[in-house]
């Protein structure tokens, strides 16, 4: 049987907890995006370096990914937003062309900004892909709590067979 996966990078858990919530509604298995080389600050340098990364249309190298896309013909995508875009990891992944003819679900959080992320992340994988849905979340801080309902309304309204 064919089983759904959900991939997600992030960097200080939010995107995370969305990615495990939705694979517990869904019972579908996870795989977390590691660049090889991480910041390592949370303090303001973060958005620093982070946002330079974006700027500079940085394609960072991803710790080994050893999962068989082939199982999995749902995917959802997770990223947090980092300089109104796609985080770098997450481009790093789609560029690596895991995803071949997969009903496609991208999600993001994000802060209130999350700019033209949706449209960017569907050209980068339509012409492959089936892209059939995506959902932003602002996660309260330190409160991961209060984004559940949310979420399980978002799957809810996607009605995907378990
Ligand atoms: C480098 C950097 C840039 C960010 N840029 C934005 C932005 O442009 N718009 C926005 O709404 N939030 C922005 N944020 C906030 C994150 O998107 C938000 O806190 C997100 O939930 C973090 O996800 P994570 O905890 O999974 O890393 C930025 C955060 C960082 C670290």
């Amino acid at each position: 049987m064919k089983k759904i996966l959900v991939v997600y990078y992030s960097y200080e858990g939010h995107t995370e907890h969305v990615a495990y919530v939705i694979a517990q509604e869904l019972s579908a298995d996870v795989l977390q995006i590691k660049p090889i080389k991480e910041m390592s600050t949370k303090g303001f340098g973060k958005y620093l370096w982070g946002g330079s990364q974006v700027y500079m249309k940085k394609i960072p190298k991803l710790e080994p990914i050893s999962v068989d896309f082939s199982k999995y013909d749902t995917i959802f995508v997770g990223s947090p937003i980092w300089a109104w875009s796609l985080t770098p990891p997450i481009k790093s992944f789609i560029l690596n062309d895991y995803l071949i003819d997969k009903d496609l679900y991208f999600f993001y959080t994000h802060e209130g900004g999350p700019g033209k992320v949706e449209k960017s992340f569907k050209i980068m994988v339509e012409k492959k892909n089936r892209f059939l849905g995506t959902c932003g979340f602002i996660p309260p801080k330190n409160n991961f709590d209060l984004i559940n309902q949310q979420v399980y309304d978002w799957l809810n309204l996607l009605n995907i067979e378990k």
